[in-house]
């Protein structure tokens, strides 16, 4: 009698460790269920694009010939400054598909999705200019 009662004292024990570790653990492991879902949420405006293959279609397809090799965007052929680009990736797209002014549209034959998708990526990859006062010449 005086055994079992120790028991079940012991089995209550380990039941209330259990309950704590679990609540320790899940605690612990909310904010990778949040990052996780963050992601997600992510994905649905950024495109999974390379870079580096996206330098080259960037010039093979003529691009820099009015934006400039890093999309700088020039004055002389009223192109924009898309290196980095402002627009999501759902307006980058339609807009190469379908410009507005001057720009020649390019159609998925001539540029696939895929391709884009990789010059959207080399595009996103240049960094903006830098302001005057963060130019270690321009303070000395
Ligand atoms: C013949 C010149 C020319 C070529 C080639 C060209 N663009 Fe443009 N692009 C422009 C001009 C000019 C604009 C400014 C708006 C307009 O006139 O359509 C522009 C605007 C854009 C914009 C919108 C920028 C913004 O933030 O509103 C994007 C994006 C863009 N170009 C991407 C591209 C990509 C990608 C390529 C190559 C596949 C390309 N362009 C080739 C001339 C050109």
């Amino acid at each position: 009698m005086h055994r079992n009662l120790t028991c079940s004292r012991l089995g209550a024990r380990v039941a209330r460790t259990i309950a704590f570790f679990s609540l320790v653990l899940f605690v612990a492991l909310l904010p990778a269920f949040s990052t996780a879902r963050a992601q997600v949420i992510n994905t649905d405006t950024t495109v999974a694009g390379n870079a580096q293959n996206g330098k080259k279609l960037f010039a093979a397809n003529g691009c820099y010939e009015c934006h400039g090799y890093q999309g700088q965007g020039a004055a002389q052929t009223g192109a924009a400054r898309i290196g980095p680009p402002q627009l999501s990736w759902e307006g980058f797209q339609s807009y190469v598909r379908k410009p507005a002014v001057q720009m020649p549209p390019y159609t998925s034959k001539a540029v696939p999705d895929k391709d884009l998708a990789d010059i959207y990526a080399y595009l996103k990859s240049i960094p903006m200019p830098a302001k005057g006062k963060d130019i270690p010449l321009l303070n000395k």
